[in-house]
């Protein structure tokens, strides 16, 4: 008899970027060199300083980077992160209000786990991060999108907000700043209202933080140092220094919650990787080094972002707003493809097999994004990228002579 098992995994989506990464792979084995628009995967390794201090900690014959840590991460780490928030953004936290997890998602899976009970209703913006559509379906809480639309420079409208609350049902509102996928900084004046807001209807207010340091123009908002009773802020150093495959981020919030959270997190993982704990304490407590990685990091991004706008802005009727942070590039296409009558994944899925780039289809981040591609500028040179954005208009220059039919997908399974 076949084993049976819980039917709501089924309700969890494979992430976008692993799909496209799938074929890319396969790409690769043939001999292909693909352009990849597609990941938010930094394009400059941690500063060799600590690559260096870590090659040296190998010949230690211990077991210092091999045990296992503390649940909520090493206290020196801990200690560090409350020192780095402090200076990055007078964020005045103790060291029982952070807890460290194994990367971004971990954050967001022990966050959601800790707060959340099925049937709560969660507002979140459209277009947003994937991943939160995705782990609202597992924990059964009620999505409440609020278009945030191009025209507005993506901002969340604050009156749409309120009114979309139901006492007793609303538990959260997740909110993405630098955003994914946008590139859009929360203006302060709408991230006081939202800290008024949660603090007036008792709400959360889950704070994905992850491209705090990576700001071209503007400020980054510390959300919590305007609702600290009410703010749970998410972290990783997956773009900061720059180790997504070592898995590491963070989460502060009120002691209380994160104590709660703290289990969470050690139900999932028992703790989080310690060699790159280890890494990134030496990053972070060498202040200078990371302000210099800091600075580096930005300058080698923002020119990729700009030379990505100056291509993108060569496509006739491609429509974005210039992204203030994070690494990626949102653009409308619906004047260019609707003549053409091609959709976005259609579009993503011929690029990728007839060009060798690699982007992003909008509608894996909301409804109101179906017209859109999501372009990351990080990975990629800014020769490669001005290559990937010439093959892109090449293609929608064939598309435009083949006045093709329409044409099934078979890449991306829609996730919304
Ligand atoms: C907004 C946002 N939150 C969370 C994550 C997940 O972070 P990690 O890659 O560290 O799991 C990402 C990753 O791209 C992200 O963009």
């Amino acid at each position: 008899m076949k084993p049976s098992y819980n039917v709501d995994v089924d309700v969890l989506r494979e992430s976008p970027t692993r799909a496209v990464n799938r074929v890319v792979e396969r790409l690769k084995r043939e001999g292909k060199d693909v352009i990849m628009l597609s990941t938010g995967e930094p394009g400059i390794p941690p500063p060799l300083e600590v690559r260096l201090w870590l090659s040296e900690a190998l010949k230690e014959d211990s077991m210092r980077l091999y045990s296992y840590t503390p649940s909520p991460g090493f206290l020196s780490l801990r200690e560090a992160i409350v020192d780095d928030l402090k200076e990055l953004g007078g964020v005045d936290v103790s060291v029982d209000q952070v807890v460290v997890a194994t990367g971004g998602q971990a954050t967001m899976f022990s966050t959601l786990a800790t707060i959340l009970s099925p049937g709560d209703e969660v507002i979140l913006m459209d277009p947003t991060y994937f991943g939160y559509w995705n782990l609202l379906s597992y924990f059964k809480a009620e999505p409440k999108p609020i278009v945030a639309s191009l025209d507005k420079g993506f901002q969340p409208g604050v009156e749409a907000i309120k009114e979309s609350i139901v006492k007793g049902k609303t538990r959260a509102i997740i909110m993405v700043s630098p955003d994914n996928p946008t590139g859009r900084l929360l203006d302060f004046d709408v991230a006081r209202s939202l800290a008024e807001i949660a603090v007036d209807y008792g709400l959360w207010i889950v704070y994905d933080e992850p491209y705090k340091t990576l700001i071209y123009e503007g400020e980054h908002v510390y959300m919590y140092n305007l609702a600290p009773e009410n703010t749970i802020s998410l972290n990783a150093f997956s773009k900061d220094p720059g180790i997504p495959g070592w898995r590491l981020g963070y989460i502060y919030g009120p002691a209380w919650v994160m104590k709660k959270i703290a289990l969470a997190s050690e139900a999932i993982t028992y703790n989080p990787p310690s060699v790159a704990q280890h890494l990134v304490t030496v990053y972070l407590r060498n202040r200078e080094l990371r302000r210099r990685h800091i600075e580096y990091a930005k300058r080698i991004y923002m020119e990729r972002r700009d030379v990505m706008v100056e291509e993108v802005s060569k496509i006739e009727g491609a429509k974005y707003v210039k992204p203030g942070g994070a690494m990626f590039l949102m653009v409308d296409m619906k004047e260019v493809l609707e003549p053409l009558k091609v959709d976005c994944t259609l579009l993503a899925e011929r690029l990728l097999r007839e060009k060798l780039v690699a982007l992003l289809p909008g509608e894996f981040f909301g409804k109101s994004t179906k017209t859109f591609i999501r372009l990351s500028f990080p990975t990629e040179t800014p020769e490669r990228i001005r290559e990937g954005i010439r093959r892109l208009g090449e293609l929608l220059e064939e598309m435009g002579k083949e006045s093709l039919g329409k044409k099934e997908s078979s890449l991306f399974e829609a996730s919304l």
